[in-house]
Parts: structure tokens; C-alpha cells; sequence
């Protein structure tokens, strides 16, 4: 039963994860797109302290924004904060993470091939690898080099690449790519946390006391919203990457992790141009080209890094020795081979199929190893694997699988 309900409990929280996610972002779109469309309002609403405002129409119904410079005379009863959006977001999203990559690390973090952790050394460099990561974006904004942009940006990119690098060093593919958003994710929540809602919690103080605003506060949470902004579409395709193996098995995974998530910030600058008023579609086109070049590129190379890959797997389980393979695991390898092997394999010859789907490689008697569990789960108790039971299968093999697995 707990492995039923373990996957019931992991879509429960995806699914809410998701819905949060998209609140958050949806708010956070459409507060941008608002301030970009503000136009001078008449000047009877300039006496009351308005600066800009807005028509719109939606749901049945019309809508009438105002900004004011400042703040209202008298603060309203009522005022909507958004920051549950964020944090609903990161809590979720870390509850995800620990369930999938932490309880199931054997499976989901550890790739024997890449680093041969123990679960908890994997998890320590998990959290550590994000708690460091946050830390010295937290530590760059507040030393001198903050008010340096150029450097400021130059130092950003660099530790990004860093920790791309780090992680695809340490963990399986899907490992890296989750944790790679979950940092990009804890920061831009913290940027929330520690400086935008407080930043708006002291002007509301101040506007309430009748205080001049000090600006101060109100431009750090400009610039952290201006981060979080570009890392928008980053941090939304690292979570999506999770479905696609061709990016995240690849050998140089680490690179094309640093330029989707350059490119995907590039074309959100399109974007952030545009609501301004400036139209570069160059931006987009180049971003778009470079998109379509690096898929052109990684489909071509995908056939020779398989390859590599599966010789590699192969001397490695080879220096095990296929000899000392005991008669129970060479019935296990030999239906496997017969009807998994054609898409979960380095080189997978399915028609459909060029790169293992969920990652999963069973190549040797390791990879069965690490995937027992899954095995089990997917192929005797759901039976929805083999895919659509494309390599036919039969039942007296499922239950032969059964056996031979369950024994340790
Ligand atoms: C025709 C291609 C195909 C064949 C053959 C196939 N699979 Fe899959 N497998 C898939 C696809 C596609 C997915 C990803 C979608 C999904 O998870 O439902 C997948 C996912 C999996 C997963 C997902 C891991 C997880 O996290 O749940 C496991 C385990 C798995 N397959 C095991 C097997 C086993 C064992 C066999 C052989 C008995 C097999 N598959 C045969 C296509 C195939």
C-alpha cells in the first residue's frame, strides 16, 4: 500500500505546487504589465495623488486601476499584500523535494555513474549546495559590488555556472536540473521575504504616520523584483526540463543548463522592453534562433554522447564482472533486455523515443539495481510499463520480476 500512496501524496503536492506557482507568477505578470500600461491620469485625480491609471475589462466586468505616487491620505481597511503566492510556492516546492528527491534519493539523486553518494551525504549536498548558493547571492547584494551593476552581473552569471557545473557534478541529471531551479526559486522567495514585503511593510508604517517615505527601502525591492522577474522563465523551465531527458542526460548538461536559462532570461528582457514601449524584436528572434540552434545541435550530437555513455556503463558493470552475476540476476538482465532495453538505455532503439524517458538507464545490473523499486511498481503493480506494452511483455514474465526482485 505505501508505495500507492507514497505517488498519491506526490501529486496531491505537485498539483498544488503548480497552482501556487502559477498564482504567484500570474501576479507577479500581471503587476508588471500594470505599471507598464499606466497612463497620466486626468487631473482631478492628480489632486488625490494619483500618477498614473488604467481602463480594463474583464470577466463581465470593468476594472479601474490607480498608482498613486505616494500612498492614499488615509490607508484602507483592507490591503492586499500577495506574498502568500511566493511562500505557498517555495513550501510546497520544498515538500516536493524532499519527497521525491530526498526519501526516494536511491532512485531520483543518486547516479551511481556520475558520484557514488550514501543518501545522506546526497541530501547534506542538496541543501548545502542551495543554502551556499543563497548565501552568496544574498552576500554579493549587500557587499560593495552591489553598486556595481556590470560587476554585479558578471559575479551573478559566474556563480550561476558554477553551480550548474557543481551540480551535474555530484548528482543524476534530474538531481542537478531540480536543484539548480530550487536555488533560483529559494532566492527569488527570499528576495520577497527579506527585502520586498518588508521594504512595503515600512512605507505602509510610514505613509499610515503621515512620515515622508524614505525611498531607500522601495529601490532595493525594485532591484530584487527586477531579479526575480528574469528568473521567471529560468526557474519555469528548469521545473518543466524534469520531463525531458535529452536535456538532462546529456554529457554536457551543465552547459546547456547556463544557456537555456541565459537564453530564457533573454527573451523575458523582450518582454520587459516591451511593456515599456520599446520594441526590439531582435531580442526575441535572437533568443528564439539560439533556442532552435542549441535543439538542432543537441539532437545531432545526442546519437555519439548515447554512445559514450553506454560504453562507459558497460566497462564499468563489466569490471564487476559479468561472470560473478548471479543465475537470478541473468534472468532479471535477460527480460529486461528483451522488453525495456529498446527505450530505457543509452542508446535506446525505439521508434519514438531517442533518450531514456524519467531518466531511467537499464542498461547493467547497477542501473536495475538503483531502480529496483520503480521497476517493481511500474511493470507488476500499475503495469503501465513497458510504455503501451509496446515490446509485449507477458504476464508470466511480470510475475517472474516480481520474484527476482523482491529478493535482495
Ligand atoms: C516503448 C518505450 C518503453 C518501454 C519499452 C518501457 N518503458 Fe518505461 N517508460 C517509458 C516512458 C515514455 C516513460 C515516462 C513516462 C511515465 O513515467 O509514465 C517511462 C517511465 C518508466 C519508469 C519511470 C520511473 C518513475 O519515476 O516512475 C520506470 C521505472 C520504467 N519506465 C520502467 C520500465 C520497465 C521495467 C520496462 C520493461 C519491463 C519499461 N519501462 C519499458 C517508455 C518505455
Amino acid at each position: 500500500m505505501w508505495p500507492q500512496l507514497y505517488e498519491w501524496l506526490a501529486l496531491f503536492i505537485k498539483w498544488f505546487h503548480v497552482i501556487a506557482g502559477i498564482a504567484w507568477i500570474g501576479a507577479s505578470f500581471y503587476f508588471v504589465w500594470l505599471d507598464n500600461n499606466l497612463k497620466t491620469p486626468p487631473n482631478w485625480k492628480k489632486r488625490k495623488g494619483i500618477k498614473g491609471d488604467l481602463w480594463a475589462v474583464h470577466g463581465g466586468g470593468f476594472y479601474e486601476v490607480a498608482k498613486y505616487q505616494v500612498g492614499p491620505e488615509k490607508m484602507p481597511k483592507k490591503l492586499h499584500w500577495f506574498k502568500w503566492e511566493a511562500y505557498s510556492t517555495w513550501i510546497s516546492g520544498t515538500l516536493l523535494l524532499f519527497w521525491i528527491y530526498y526519501l526516494r534519493a536511491d532512485a531520483y539523486l543518486i547516479d551511481p555513474q556520475i558520484m557514488a553518494l550514501g543518501t545522506t551525504q546526497a541530501i547534506a549536498l542538496g541543501v548545502g549546495g542551495i543554502t551556499l548558493g543563497f548565501a552568496l547571492y544574498e552576500g554579493l547584494l549587500r557587499s560593495p559590488i552591489a553598486n556595481k551593476p556590470l560587476l554585479l552581473s558578471l559575479s551573478l552569471v559566474i556563480i550561476g555556472a558554477l553551480f550548474c557545473y557543481g551540480f551535474t557534478q555530484v548528482f543524476s541529471g534530474r538531481g542537478a536540473f531540480i536543484h539548480m531551479g530550487a536555488l533560483i526559486g529559494t532566492i527569488m522567495v527570499a528576495n520577497v521575504w527579506i527585502k520586498i514585503i518588508p521594504g512595503q511593510k515600512q512605507m505602509v508604517a510610514q505613509v499610515s504616520a503621515g512620515e515622508t517615505v524614505d525611498p531607500a527601502p522601495g529601490l532595493e525591492a525594485k532591484r530584487r523584483s527586477v531579479h526575480n522577474n528574469y528568473l521567471t522563465l529560468p526557474v519555469i523551465f528548469l521545473m518543466i526540463s524534469n520531463h525531458y531527458p535529452m536535456i538532462y542526460q546529456h554529457s554536457h548538461s551543465w552547459l546547456i543548463l547556463c544557456t537555456l536559462i541565459g537564453l530564457s532570461a533573454w527573451i523575458r528582457h523582450f518582454f520587459n522592453l516591451k511593456h515599456q514601449g520599446i520594441h526590439k524584436p531582435a531580442i526575441i528572434v535572437s533568443g528564439a534562433a539560439g533556442l532552435l540552434l542549441l535543439a538542432v545541435f543537441l539532437s545531432w550530437s545526442q546519437a555519439k554522447s548515447n554512445a559514450q555513455a553506454l560504453a562507459s556503463a558497460s566497462t564499468e558493470s563489466s569490471v564487476e564482472g559479468e561472470s560473478s552475476m548471479s543465475e537470478q540476476q541473468r534472468q532479471v538482465m535477460s527480460i529486461v533486455q528483451q522488453r525495456c532495453t529498446t527505450c530505457h538505455s543509452r542508446m535506446p532503439t525505439d521508434d519514438t523515443f531517442s533518450a531514456a524517458p524519467g531518466g531511467v538507464n537499464l542498461d547493467t545490473w547497477q542501473d536495475i539495481e538503483r531502480w529496483r523499486a520503480r521497476i517493481i511498481e511500474r511493470s507488476v503493480v500499475t503495469k503501465d510499463m513497458p510504455f503501451l506494452n509496446k515490446t509485449q511483455i507477458t504476464e508470466s514474465e511480470r510475475q517472474s520480476l516480481q520474484q527476482l526482485l523482491a529478493q535482495p
